[in-house]
């Protein structure tokens, strides 16, 4: 588990000016599928700029646990994390329950590449966790043929899960639009003979499936209805070991962009950004709001787009996000609240339900957040509305929820804030960008 032992509050006090340049940590969703696929991969998989948080962490244990040897090793002071699998329905029964911590990413992606194979695991995680529906996921590696031999409270953690014998391809169109559901099934999908294929509404994040095509899967995604897609995966392939190289994390670099775009004066560079459109929701958003975020040296690494950013502080004004944006930016809508509070006029951001079952009910710990510190929102159904005053008078103390993005969108909210914003645990920011605290420090944000 991420918590031991009391909690560490902070204080973010108004500060200067943000300026300097840096490099947020690899892409959290692109670090637990590159252990993953290393780990049902033939031969070597090296992993350069992986994330060493607490989720990423407890996935690498996990693999372990199944049979892959993972190792961290120091070359020339450059971190390479090396991955010898166990080849596709090759995982090992655990002598243990899979600790996944704060992280329902490890712990969906885990549970799909484990229906796939003929062995039983339990898994658990931190009470966070424990809250968080598992149904979504269950639901269709059930029809693969994987079997919930026990499960807490209608589909919780902790709950045991043995894998299909013989898992069977299927043809799921997902209930929302989530990555998790679609890829737990298409790492099932990789044990089964014939085409597994995945149906959604809206586009999610498509890193495993780019990531399935490096290791050598032959996989197709093509366009379906309005905004969403088709993938279909050939079961059975012989994935290669390969190599990987994080990007730096657009969910993370979230937390200095709009501290800088918030703070007078402000000018930082952000390196190695990737800028999956898939995930870049947040930018476009922001930019419609008068943000100055300039891209340069873009690049791509195994179909993943990456950029350099410029960030510089900037009048923002309150804007209609659309819900189907939601998928592309599922993660910022904390942090981007705390951008429409500092923007003139309202902003109203809908379709926000699937806020509901992150890391916390985040609709409800927005508001909280926002609230304390003086400033007017409302949640109307599945919308949030946030009156932007140009300012925000601050002063709050904000309740973490065992949530690291309430935690640093907190903190970020106190770099301009008119008093001092005070959050009451920071310990759980360790889940996904551990140096968040030095970093924004070494920006020029007064954190004690
Ligand atoms: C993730 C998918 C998203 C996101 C999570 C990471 C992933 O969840 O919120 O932080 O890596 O697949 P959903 O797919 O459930 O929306």
């Amino acid at each position: 588990m991420t918590h031991s032992g009391q909690p560490t509050p902070l204080e973010a006090r108004k500060c200067q000016s943000l300026t300097g340049r840096v490099r947020v940590p690899g892409d959290k969703s692109i670090s637990h599928r590159s252990l993953i696929l290393g780990a049902l991969a033939v031969g070597e998989t090296r992993i350069s700029g992986l994330l060493e948080g607490q989720d990423v962490l407890n996935t690498a244990k996990a693999m372990r646990a199944v049979g892959a040897r993972v190792e961290r090793m120091d070359e020339k002071g450059a971190i390479v994390w090396s991955v010898r699998g166990a080849g596709t329905g090759g995982f090992a029964t655990p002598a243990a329950p899979l600790d996944f911590g704060n992280s329902g990413t490890g712990c969906r992606l885990v549970m799909g590449a484990v229906a796939g194979c003929p062995i039983t695991a339990t898994f658990d995680g931190d009470s966070s966790l424990r809250s968080r529906p598992m149904r979504r996921i269950l639901d269709p590696l059930e029809l693969m043929g994987a079997r919930v031999i026990s499960q807490s409270d209608g589909g919780r953690l902790p709950l045991t899960l043995a894998g299909a014998r013989d898992p069977l391809p299927i043809v799921y169109r997902t209930p929302v639009a989530s990555a998790q559901i679609k890829s737990a099934v298409l790492l099932a999908g990789l044990s089964a003979p014939g085409i597994t294929t995945v149906i959604e509404n809206e586009a999610s994040r498509d890193h495993t499936e780019l990531m399935l095509k490096h290791f050598g899967a032959s996989i197709v995604s093509v366009p379906d209805g309005a905004h969403g897609r088709k993938i279909s995966l050939t079961g059975q392939p012989e994935l290669r070991g390969s190599d990987v190289v994080v990007p730096a994390d657009p969910s993370s670099a979230a937390f200095p962009i709009v501290a800088a775009l918030i703070t007078p004066g402000s000018d930082i560079i952000l390196t190695d950004v990737m800028t999956n459109p898939l995930r870049t929701g947040l930018f476009a958003t922001l930019r419609e709001m008068g943000a100055s975020i300039e891209e340069s040296e873009t690049r791509s690494d195994a179909g993943e787009p990456m950029a350099q950013l410029r960030v510089r502080a900037s009048r923002l004004r309150g804007i209609e996000v659309p819900a189907a944006r939601a998928p592309s930016m599922i993660d910022e809508y904390l942090v981007l609240a705390v951008a429409a509070a500092f923007a003139e006029g309202s902003t109203v951001m809908r379709g926000l339900q699937e806020l509901r079952v992150k890391e916390s009910d985040r609709l409800e710990a927005t508001a909280a957040m926002l609230r304390v510190n003086g400033v007017k929102v409302e949640i109307d159904g599945d919308d949030l509305i946030v009156e932007g005053r140009g300012h925000v008078p601050g002063g709050g103390l904000v309740a973490t929820h065992m949530d690291h993005r309430i935690a640093m969108s907190a903190l970020v909210m106190g770099c301009a804030a008119d008093a001092p914003v005070k959050v009451d645990d920071t310990a759980f920011i360790a889940t996904s960008f551990p140096d968040f605290i030095p970093m924004m420090q070494q920006l020029g944000a007064e954190f004690a």
